[in-house]
This record gives structure tokens, C-alpha cells and sequence, in this order.
């Protein structure tokens, strides 16, 4: 296959990367159907084989989550139905229907024990709620597609359209001279600009398997708040630096899950760029 398989099913396009990714296919004139929860509910089959009639999709691409990692500790059920079995939900109909499906997944499917860069054949061990259904997700579409999928693996994302930490930093750093930034937990921040052209190329070959795709480099959280600040003028903020411990929230979270994106470079030919040179042009793009 190399040409994007159409129409394409877009579900979860109203979030932060599916607005990014909806764009960039529009302006690659791939023919699209976006589709979020006002219009499928991913947790109930008969929702998900009403927009798979409706559409008819060869291609799906499935971005819909529970994606607040603290409030699936206590939301486990939700985050369960959501991430596992409406995974499983649109794999079966993607079956049913002849669709190849390219989902979505995370690094916190890792336990983040490591020290170098986790490749995709590496064993997941998920700590929290959410890494765990996010996994059984993966676990589910295997099990229901055996090959015809594509599950990409990223993190640290941040884009316009939704509640990201750049903007949360900025924020912080107007209204207050110092900050408290986790330095123990190491990853690479992801510009969903990047991503979504990432995503298009992985649909437009058609490429069956997972694939880590973050931007290039790594850093921990308190080294990214300092190039924020520094590159939005934000430069007498100070930053306290703390551990995971200190921060004290509710979900656990990987220490170090860099994730290895050589799968996805050498099937692709494509490198996303060095984190830094991302957030630059994200923060010109802003103006903040
Ligand atoms: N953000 C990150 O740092 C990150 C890192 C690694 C992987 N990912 C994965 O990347 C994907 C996109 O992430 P994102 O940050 O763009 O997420 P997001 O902004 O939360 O977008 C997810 C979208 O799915 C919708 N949704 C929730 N439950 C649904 C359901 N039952 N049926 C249909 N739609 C539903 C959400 O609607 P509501 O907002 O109304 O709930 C939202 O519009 C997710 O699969 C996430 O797990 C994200």
C-alpha cells in the first residue's frame, strides 16, 4: 500500500492531537471522517458498528482515550471501558469491515525501570490505571486484528488544542517567580505537529506492527520547563527541582521511558526532529 487507504475514520478528533492530525490530512487532501464522542462512544459496540456502516472506513484511525492519567486511578472502570474494550470495539468492527487500524498507545505501557531507550519487542509492566488499560487496549487489537494494525507508541505531548504542559509552564512562570519541577523522570517531548505527519506516513505505507514515534533527543520534566522559560523570556523564573516522590500525585509514572524510535525511522525514512527545534516553533506559532 502506498497510497492512504480512503475514506479514513478519524475517532477522537476533537482532542489535542486529533485536531492536529485532522488538519494535516486535510491538507494532504486525504479524504477523512472525524468523528468524536458527540458522535461514537468507542465503549459500546453497537455505536461503533452504527459509524463503521455509516462510513464504510478502509483506513481507522483511533486517537479516543481517557487520557487524564491521575483521574483514571479513581476512575478505573471508565478508564477500562474506554481504553480496553473500546480498543477491542474497534478492532472487531475494523475485522468486520476490512479496515486497517492505526490506534494510539503510550509509554506507559513501561515501567519505566530501564536506562536506555525501550524498544517495541521490550516487555510492557504498566504501573497505573492508565498504562494498564491502555496496554490490555493494545493486548486486544492483537489478539482481534493479528496483523492489519498499527499501534503507535508516544508521549510528553503537547499541541494548541489542549491542556499541555508548555502552556501550563508559561502560565505558572507569569504568575509566580519559582516553580517545582519533577527531575527524576526522563522522556521526549512531542509536538503533535510532528507526530500527526508521522502518523500519515505510517498510514499512507500502511505499515502493520507497533512503532514508537516521539521527537528526536530527551530530557526530564524540569529540563524541559527550563528551555520553556528560557525560550518564551521567562528567564527570572526560578526552578525548584523535586522528585516524583515530592510530587506526590495520584498515579504512579514511569521514572525513564524513552522511547526507541529506530523501528519507525528505518520502515519510514522519517526522522522527527530534535524536541527543542519543535517546542520553538510551537512557542512562535503561540505567541505567547
Ligand atoms: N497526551 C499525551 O501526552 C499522550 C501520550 C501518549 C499517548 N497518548 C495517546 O494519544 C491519543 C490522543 O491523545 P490526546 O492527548 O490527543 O487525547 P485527548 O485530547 O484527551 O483526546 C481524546 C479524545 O477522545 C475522546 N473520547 C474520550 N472517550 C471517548 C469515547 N468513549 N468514545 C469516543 N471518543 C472518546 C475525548 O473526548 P472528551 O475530551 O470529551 O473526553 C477526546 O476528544 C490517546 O489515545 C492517548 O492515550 C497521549
Amino acid at each position: 500500500m502506498d497510497e492512504f487507504a480512503v475514506p479514513c475514520l478519524v475517532i477522537g478528533a476533537k482532542g489535542m492531537l486529533g485536531r492536529d492530525l485532522c488538519s494535516a490530512m486535510r491538507l494532504a487532501e486525504i479524504q477523512i471522517i472525524e468523528m468524536d464522542v458527540d458522535e461514537i462512544d468507542i465503549s459500546s459496540m453497537p455505536s461503533v458498528l452504527e459509524a463503521f456502516h455509516m462510513t464504510k472506513p478502509s483506513m481507522v484511525i483511533n486517537l479516543a482515550a481517557v487520557t487524564d492519567v491521575d483521574g483514571c486511578e479513581s476512575k478505573q472502570d471508565l478508564a477500562f471501558k474506554v481504553n480496553a474494550v473500546g480498543a477491542e470495539n474497534v478492532a472487531i468492527a475494523s475485522r468486520e469491515f476490512g479496515s486497517f487500524l492505526i490506534h494510539m498507545s503510550t509509554d506507559y505501557v513501561f515501567d519505566g525501570s530501564g536506562d536506555k531507550p525501550y524498544g517495541e519487542d521490550d516487555s510492557p509492566n504498566p504501573l497505573g490505571v492508565y498504562g494498564k488499560t491502555k496496554f490490555e487496549g493494545e493486548r486486544r487489537i492483537r489478539d482481534s486484528l493479528h496483523q492489519n494494525y498499527c499501534v503507535v507508541r508516544t508521549q510528553w505531548l503537547y499541541g494548541e488544542h489542549g491542556k499541555n504542559f508548555v502552556d501550563t509552564i508559561i502560565r505558572a512562570g507569569k504568575q509566580n517567580k519559582k516553580l517545582r519541577i519533577v527531575n527524576d523522570q526522563y522522556g521526549a517531548p512531542t509536538y503533535t505537529v510532528d507526530l500527526a505527519e508521522a502518523i500519515i506516513e505510517l498510514g499512507r505505507l500502511g505499515l502493520s506492527g507497533i512503532f514508537h514515534v516521539t521527537n528526536s533527543g530527551n530530557t526530564t520534566w524540569s529540563g524541559f520547563a527550563s528551555r520553556i522559560l528560557e525560550m518564551a523570556g521567562l528567564t527570572d523564573v526560578e526552578i525548584e527541582e523535586i522528585n516524583t516522590e515530592e510530587l506526590g500525585r495520584p498515579a504512579p509514572r514511569p521514572l525513564y521511558s524513552v522511547l526507541d524510535n529506530s523501528r519507525f525511522e528505518r520502515s519510514t525514512g522519517m526522522k522527527l526532529r530534535n524536541w527543542e527545534n519543535a517546542l520553538q516553533e510551537y512557542l512562535s506559532k503561540r505567541n505567547f
